[in-house]
């Protein structure tokens, strides 16, 4: 029964590795792998069976306990405490379902995770408790109240007008973007943004080109088109073009993801004229340049050319709250009618109380004054990381570029990161890692460590925590 136990646990990618053994435990139960009242391993078994701390498999079999799936017995052990109906248990030789090409692709890719909140140290959260929640409610309910049934039909699929139009207002002003409110077009995220531009710009097997490291939601999106993806790789001024031609290329010109590089004024002409001598697109991802601490981002590729090939895109995710699923993509005015129609045949369009909202908190100034504070508490979070950096983790890990974002990246000095990451979460702490960002074998080891939503005493605990485990595991010369 372990086997099984762990081919489940081993397919579960989401969430820490508490929250996976509970996933593990309850779909073992509901489809029939464990039955009622069968006794299950005991904890140093399970735990040692699944590589975990018994710790883990203690507050596992605790949590389930509270959630009604299983049963304690001091001294006899652990049984499962659900019985389920007759019908409603799967019959074992059940085939799976069968996929289409195109969805073995998408599956593939192994999906998009998004960070947990607030953990240390996931990475790309924004701090929502500081979200000015209140203000946020009462121009919904302003809205709510003066629209009425005109934000509950079905909206236009390029997005809700007003909101189109605060966004280019925004952008021409903050990231000198080139662009009307026609070539704006609101989504639910960057993800969906990259998802259509995949869908309607590429046919399988057509040339992406990629930044190595890079994104893993972009290089998921064109893989899961049926693209070929290639790994650029980096020098001291950003991405270096490859040989051959790319339909498309990925890139991040305000701050590389994850090193946080700015790409020079020399490259980002190079890549302009490369564009137009190749007839590829250019897909600007301008992912968190609202959150810079020591001097202005440049301003957007997309705006240092008239008729550029450049598509730029961004997100709310970060400078307002996640779950309000808006993001924006500005495109030369001949794809604007084609997004329309293929974002139509997708999902229709995003839900129109939430980008009236939006247009609004625009709009009135609220956006402004919401990243000027966010910017300045951020500011001082990456400067209290940095400090505890230099004062505790100096031995085993040294920052990259550090002058925005919400996540600092760094590079591990010494010691397995893999390893060291799985015995951090052992004891709560989220290392995002370096490694996977990479398509070909990685360069370079190290973190992305997210500071944006931890307070400075989240950061000082986080770092006191990371300092005993690489003390104890990581030998060097200090
Ligand atoms: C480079 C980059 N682009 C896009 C996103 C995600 O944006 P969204 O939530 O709108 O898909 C992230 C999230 O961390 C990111 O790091």
């Amino acid at each position: 029964m372990s086997h099984a136990l762990f081919t489940l646990f081993s397919r579960q990618t989401q969430g820490g590795l508490r929250e996976r053994l509970c996933s593990t435990l309850r779909q073992a139960i509901v489809s029939g792998h464990l039955r009622y009242a069968e006794k299950l391993p005991s904890s140093r078994q399970l735990a040692r069976d699944l590589s975990l701390s018994r710790v883990t498999v203690e507050a596992a079999y605790a949590q389930l306990e509270s959630e009604g799936y299983l049963r304690r017995h001091a001294g006899r052990g652990t049984f499962v405490a659900i019985a389920l109906p007759p019908t409603a248990r799967p019959p074992s030789s059940r085939p799976g379902p069968r996929f289409s090409q195109r969805g073995l692709q998408v599956l593939a890719t192994g999906g998009c995770q998004d960070p947990p909140f607030p953990h240390a140290f996931a990475a790309g959260s924004p701090d929502l408790r500081a979200f000015p929640h209140r203000q946020w409610q009462r121009l919904s309910h302003q809205l709510q109240r003066s629209l009425g049934s005109r934000v509950m039909g079905y909206g236009d699929p390029l997005g809700y007008a007003p909101l189109r139009s605060a966004v280019a207002d925004y952008l021409a002003l903050s990231r000198g973007m080139r662009c009307t409110a026609q070539q704006v077009v609101v989504l639910t995220s960057s993800q969906q943004a990259l998802q259509l531009l995949a869908l309607l710009l590429l046919d399988p097997g057509d040339e992406v080109w990629l930044e190595e490291p890079g994104y893993p939601g972009a290089r998921n999106a064109f893989l899961a088109a049926g693209a070929h993806c290639r790994a650029m790789r980096l020098d001291q001024q950003g991405a270096v073009p490859l040989q051959g031609h790319a339909r498309l290329v990925y890139l991040t010109p305000g701050h590389h993801y994850p090193s946080g590089l700015p790409m020079s004024p020399e490259r980002r002409l190079q890549w302009l004229a490369w564009a137009r001598q190749n007839s590829s697109w250019l897909i600007e991802d301008d992912y968190d340049s609202e959150f810079h601490y020591d001097e202005r981002p440049a301003p957007a590729l997309q705006g240092m050319e008239a008729d550029s090939r450049v598509i730029a895109l961004g997100t709310f995710s970060k400078t307002l709250f996640p779950s309000l699923r808006l993001a924006w993509m500005v495109v030369p005015p001949s794809l604007v009618e084609a997004l329309g129609r293929a974002r139509s045949v997708l999902d229709g369009h995003s839900a129109l109380l939430p980008q009236a909202t939006a247009a609004a908190f625009l709009q009135q100034g609220h956006f402004a004054s919401h990243l000027r504070l966010m910017r300045q508490l951020y500011h001082s979070r990456r400067d209290c990381l940095l400090a505890q950096i230099h004062t505790r983790l100096q031995p085993w890990i040294r920052p990259l570029h550090a002058a925005g974002g919400l996540q600092l990246t760094v590079e591990l000095l010494a010691g397995d990161e893999a390893q060291l990451t799985q015995q951090a979460s052992d004891i709560g702490l989220l290392l995002p890692r370096l490694s996977p960002l990479y398509a070909t074998p990685a360069r370079q080891s190290g973190w992305m460590l997210g500071f944006a939503a931890l307070t400075p005493g989240e950061i000082v605990t986080a770092c006191e925590r990371l300092e005993t485990l690489l003390a104890r595991s990581v030998q060097t010369r200090r």
